[in-house]
C-alpha cells in the first residue's frame, strides 16, 4: 500500500473559522480533507465514504462527540480518531482515549503538532489494515461455506474474492465433490451481484431435448407441451450469475448457441423471433478436463476460451492436509446435533485413519462418512469400528501406507463400495415412498437435488459403455 497516496480526512469541527486554520495546516500534507459541522452529518459523510483518519472536536451541537467516536469505530474499527479538545476538558479527552481514540491534541496547536499527530494516526491505520489482512489470510478455516484453512484453500479463497468484483466469467474444474457448486455459490455471494438470482443450470441433469429451453426459455406453442412462455435461466439469472454446472455435458450443436449468448449478451427464447438482451456473470464447472474434451472434439474451443477466462482450480480433499479434520470435525458437531446424538469427537486413530484415507469422492465422501456414523452410533467417541468400510483404491493404498487399516473387514461380501450402498439406499427409499422423492429424501436427510442428480448420473452411466462407467 502507498502512503504517499492521498488520504481522506474527516474534520468534524463546529467553530467555522477554527476549522479553516485546520484546514489551513492540513494542506501541507495534500491530504482531501472534508469538514463537517455537526456529529450527524459527519457520520452520513464516513457512511458514503470512509476516512482514512477523523479529527473530532468533543463538543459539537447536535451530539456527543463520545458518541460520534463510538459511532465511527462500530462502523470501522481501524480508522483512526485523533481529538481535539479546549484545556478545560482534558478528562473527556481522556475519557475518549479509552474509548479507543487515537490520541488527543489541547487547543491551541500549531500546524507542526497536528501534522504530526496525523502522520502518526495514519501510519497506524495502515499498519492495522495490515495485520487485519494477514490475519484473515491466516484465520480463514471458513470462507462462504467452505471450511478449511489449508493453503490450497486459501489461495482459492483469494482468487474468489479478487474475481468477484469482476464480471469475468469463471471456469471451476475439481474432482467431484470438491466443491465446484460452494465455489460458484461464493463467487456470487462475495460480487456485487449478490442481490440479483444465482441460477444453476445441471447441463448434465436436464434431457438434451429440453436443454436449450431450459437454459433459453421458450414461448407459447414453441414445442408440443409448451402451454404457455417460460423465461429461461438466462433470462432468470438477468443482474445475477448462471451457473453451467458440468459444462462439458452440453450438446455439441447447443454449445454454439450459448456462445452467442455469451459473445452478444442477447438470448432468443425458443420459438420467439425476437431477441432479448441480458446481464448475467458465467461460472462453468465441470469435473472433467475441459481441454482433453476440447482435443476430442466434444467441447467448442471457441466457447471454452470465452468460459474460461478466469480458471479456478479446486484442490481434491486428499491435497489439502489438516482441512480434513477441520471439516470432519465440523460435520461431527452438526450432525450430532441434528441427530440428537452425544458424539464429540474423534479418537486420534480414527483421525490417522481419516487423514490417510484419498478420498476419492472427496468432500461429499467425507460428509457421507460421517453422517454414516453419527447416525449408526452413539457415545462420546468415534472410534474406528464406528467407521463404514471406505473402500476403493485409496483404501488399498491406505493399507500399503502402514496406517491402521487392518481391522476392516475383508471379503467380497464384508466391503461394500460406497456408491453402491448410496445407491440401494437410494433406491430402497424410493421404493418405500412410491417414488416420491421430496420423502425419500427427507427419510436420507438429503436434498432432494441430490436425488434427481443421482438419478440423472446413473442414467447417463448406464448409458455408456461398461469401460467408461468403471473409471
Ligand atoms: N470445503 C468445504 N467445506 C464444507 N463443505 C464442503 C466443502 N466443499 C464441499 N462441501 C460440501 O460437499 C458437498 C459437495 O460439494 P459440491 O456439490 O459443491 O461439489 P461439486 O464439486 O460440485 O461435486 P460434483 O462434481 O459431484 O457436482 C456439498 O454438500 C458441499 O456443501
Ligand atoms: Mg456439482
Amino acid at each position: 500500500m502507498s502512503t504517499s497516496k492521498k488520504r481522506r480526512i474527516l474534520l468534524i469541527e463546529d467553530t467555522v473559522p477554527l476549522a479553516k486554520l485546520y484546514i489551513e495546516f492540513l494542506r501541507a500534507d495534500a491530504h482531501e480533507v472534508v469538514h463537517c459541522t455537526r456529529g450527524g452529518e459527519a457520520l452520513d459523510a464516513a457512511a458514503a465514504s470512509p476516512p482514512d483518519a477523523v479529527i473530532l472536536d468533543l463538543k459539537l451541537p447536535d451530539m456527543d462527540g463520545l458518541e460520534v467516536l463510538q459511532a465511527l469505530h462500530a462502523r470501522d474499527a481501524s480508522v483512526s480518531v485523533v481529538i481535539i479538545t479546549a484545556h478545560g476538558s482534558i478528562d473527556l479527552a481522556v475519557e475518549a482515549m479509552k474509548l479507543g481514540a487515537f490520541d488527543f491534541i489541547v487547543k491551541p496547536f500549531n500546524a507542526d503538532r497536528l501534522n504530526l499527530t496525523l502522520r502518526n494516526a495514519l501510519e497506524r491505520r495502515t499498519l492495522a489494515r495490515m495485520v487485519e489482512g494477514y490475519r484473515k489470510d491466516l484465520d480463514r478455516g471458513r470462507f462462504h461455506g467452505f471450511i478449511g484453512s489449508s493453503p490450497e484453500m486459501q489461495a482459492v479463497y483469494r482468487t474468489i474474492e479478487s474475481v468477484a468484483a469482476s464480471r469475468a466469467n469463471v471456469f471451476i474444474t475439481g474432482e467431484s465433490g470438491t466443491g465446484k457448486e460452494v465455489a460458484a455459490q461464493a463467487i456470487h455471494r462475495a460480487s456485487p451481484r449478490r442481490d440479483g438470482a444465482f441460477v444453476a443450470l445441471n447441463c448434465a441433469a436436464i434431457p438434451k431435448d429440453l436443454l436449450e429451453s431450459e437454459i433459453f426459455g421458450h414461448v407459447k406453442g414453441a414445442f408440443t407441451g409448451a402451454s404457455g412462455d417460460r423465461p429461461g435461466a438466462a433470462l432468470l439469472a438477468d443482474g445475477g450469475t448462471l451457473f453451467l454446472d458440468e459444462i462439458c455435458e452440453m450438446p455439441f450443436d447447443l454449445q454454439s448457441k450459448l456462445l452467442r449468448f455469451v459473445q452478444t449478451g442477447t438470448v432468443n427464447p425458443v420459438g420467439s423471433g425476437r431477441e432479448e438482451r441480458v446481464d448475467v456473470r458465467f461460472v462453468a464447472a465441470t469435473n472433467r478436463d475441459p481441454l482433453a474434451e476440447v482435443q476430442a472434439a466434444r467441447f467448442r474451443e471457441d466457447l471454452y476460451y470465452r468460459l474460461h477466462v478466469i480458471p479456478l482450480a479446486l484442490p481434491p480433499l486428499r491435497d489439502r492436509g489438516d482441512d480434513v479434520i477441520e471439516i470432519a470435525r465440523t460435520f461431527l458437531f452438526d450432525y450430532a446435533r441434528e441427530e440428537g446424538k452425544a458424539l464429540a469427537a474423534f479418537t486420534p486413530e480414527v483421525e490417522a485413519r481419516l487423514r490417510a484415507h484419498d478420498w476419492p469422492g472427496n468432500v461429499r465422501q467425507l460428509q457421507n462418512v460421517v453422517r454414516n456414523v453419527v447416525v449408526l452410533n452413539d457415545g462420546p467417541q468415534v472410534t474406528l469400528d464406528m467407521l463404514p468400510p471406505m473402500s476403493g483404491p485409496d483404501a488399498a493404498s491406505c493399507a500399503a501406507s502402514g496406517s491402521p487399516s487392518a481391522d476392516l473387514p475383508e471379503g467380497d461380501d464384508a466391503v461394500q463400495p460406497l456408491w453402491q450402498v448410496e445407491k440401494e439406499m437410494i433406491q430402497k427409499a424410493l421404493r418405500l415412498t412410491g417414488d416420491d422423492v421430496p420423502r425419500a429424501a427427507l427419510m436420507l436427510e438429503i436434498s432432494p437435488s441430490t436425488i434427481y442428480r443421482k438419478l440423472q448420473q446413473w442414467r447417463i452411466a448406464d448409458g455408456r459403455s461398461a469401460g467408461e462407467t468403471a473409471a
